[in-house]
């Protein structure tokens, strides 16, 4: 693709490219440095937009190295605070990739090579979540929230077709109209609830169906609930099932969920925005035989465990993207032109949105240049990882101050645990959440370490506030691990020193 054509705009990239090179990998390099900080402090940093001319590329450099220099680190190993971390480095070239080509993937003529790969990249992934090869297929949102509830609007229109045109006062006013109701666990991540709230279904028709001990979706429950609701006059359609709850990590039991949806007529969506890489790529004795084909629709989100760039998100659909262009096309003329009727028709009228992302390049470029195998190697390597650092917590000796305690074994690559400040008690006790609370505020605060917290509701009660570390780079280790629990026995030491009392509360 060498050309000697002049081009002064080529020229600049290649002068912009050659320093950004420079300057993105010396960012790597002193992220990684054992003494990196991973939040940096943010000095007084000028913001101000120049009114007349830019300061071009001989002051970029200084505002890109200030924006590095202040922003959050994810590429330290010691970044275990939310779902995802650093790209891996083909994942940032296929970012850049994205952006250079700058194609907008809702018609394809206008990203003729993106529909084509997001078309290959969601038929590869249906294929390893074994959905039916002939019909399955899967589009890009940008996030998982997005992806579940583009799910939810599909079923909703499937059920209640009149919606589309005559929302739901024309629905009401048909006589018939029954309360459409939707069904999710306990655990299950808030976007569903902020998909019921999108689609008109509202808060009060989302019914939280109780866990097990383990925070996984009482399946019996669901049956009562759902029988409840159609007795009591309500329409249920649509079930959330999760694929790696947000904080336990937690695999709803899908073959049991899924007889109550045949059962009922219900749409079984599968939110495998976390832990779906890992039902996908696992060989695991639980995960590997975790059956997503049962689901009618299911996201997964390649920017969280798989490393690439925020944000790729796909939507799988087990019946391909007909239900979506039924249930959400409006065929805008000026722009879907039918695409192109010898290889893929244009995939933007099946989604509420317009432009789209090619996001897909970014995960086939980087499935392309590592292999299926390396994802097997990595979610295996970060599930042995957690399983084997919930051991560590479990078997690191009391100090004086307090000892460990591992709220569950875990289910996908997140490990909760305690440092129950004093002596240990048989149950959890308020003192519990109010340590962790601040524990995780000073230490995060010395910028070394980030690392977060949540909480739950079991049937036993709500468990008092807990770390949650998610374990998702490759670069993290036992080493950094054992480094983090010590870091929180040293600030627990200076928190005492302060204030001998500083751990005794009254609420959780
Ligand atoms: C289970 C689950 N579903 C959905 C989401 C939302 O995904 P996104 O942040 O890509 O919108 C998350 C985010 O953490 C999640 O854990």
């Amino acid at each position: 693709m060498e050309s000697t054509v002049p081009c002064k705009v080529a020229d600049e990239l290649e002068e912009l490219l050659r320093e950004a090179s420079q300057v993105f990998s010396d960012y790597v390099r002193s992220s990684r440095d054992p003494q990196a900080p991973v939040i940096p402090r943010i000095e007084k940093l000028n913001l101000t937009i120049p009114e007349e001319d830019g300061m071009g590329a001989a002051g970029i450099w200084d505002d890109i190295q200030t924006i590095c220099g202040a922003a959050t680190n994810t590429w330290s190993e010691r970044f275990l605070y939310k779902l995802y971390a650093s790209p891996t480095p083909i994942g940032v070239v296929g970012e850049a990739l994205v952006g250079l080509l700058n194609n907008n993937a809702h018609v394809f003529q206008a990203s003729p090579i993106g529909a084509l790969i997001e078309d290959k990249v969601g038929r590869q992934l249906a294929e390893l979540a074994k959905f039916p090869a002939d019909t399955a297929a899967g589009l890009t949102f940008p996030g998982g929230s997005y992806s579940n509830m583009h799910a939810l609007m599909v079923a909703r229109n499937r059920r209640f077709p009149e919606l589309k045109r005559g929302g739901f006062a024309g629905a009401m006013a048909g006589g018939e109209w029954r309360r459409p109701m939707i069904f999710t666990s306990a655990h299950a991540h808030y976007s569903i609830e902020k998909a019921a709230v999108a689609a008109g279904i509202g808060l009060d028709n989302v019914v939280s169906v109780p866990t097990d001990a383990a925070g996984r979706m009482d399946s019996h429950a669901l049956r009562v609930l759902v029988e409840q609701a159609i007795a009591n006059g309500g329409a249920p359609f649509f079930v959330n099932a999760t694929a790696g709850t947000t904080v336990l990590g937690a695999f709803d039991p899908i073959d049991e969920i899924a007889v109550v949806c045949a059962d009922h007529g219900l749409w079984l969506h599968v939110d495998g925005s976390w832990g779906g890489p890992l039902a996908l790529f696992s060989s695991d004795e639980e995960l590997g035989r975790y059956r997503v084909d049962r689901a009618d629709s299911f996201t997964v989100n390649p920017h969280k465990l798989m490393g690439v760039p925020l944000q790729c998100s796909f939507l799988l659909m087990r019946d391909g993207l007909a239900p979506m262009r039924e249930a959400l096309g409006l065929g805008a003329s000026y722009l879907f032109h039918g695409g192109s009727p010898d290889v893929l028709d244009d995939v933007g009228d099946a989604t509420m949105g317009c432009g789209r992302r090619p996001d897909a390049i970014k995960l086939w470029l980087a499935w392309r240049y590592h292999g299926t195998q390396y994802y097997r190697r990595r979610l295996a390597a970060a599930r042995r990882l957690a399983l084997d650092f919930a051991d560590m917590v479990s078997a690191r000796p009391p100090t004086a101050l307090g000892c460990w305690r591992l709220v569950a074994r875990p289910q996908s690559t997140c490990v909760c645990f305690w440092f129950v400040p004093g002596q240990p008690h048989s149950a959890p006790l308020p003192s519990w959440g109010h340590a962790t609370r601040l524990l995780c505020a000073r230490l995060n605060s010395l910028g070394h370490v980030l690392v977060d917290y949540a909480t739950v509701d079991l049937p036993a009660g709500p468990l008092p506030t807990f770390f949650r570390l998610p374990l998702n780079s490759p670069h993290v280790t036992k080493e950094t691990l054992a480094s983090v629990l010590a870091a929180i026995e040293q600030t627990a030491q200076a928190l005492t020193e302060e204030d001998p009392r500083c751990f005794v509360a009254d609420s959780s």
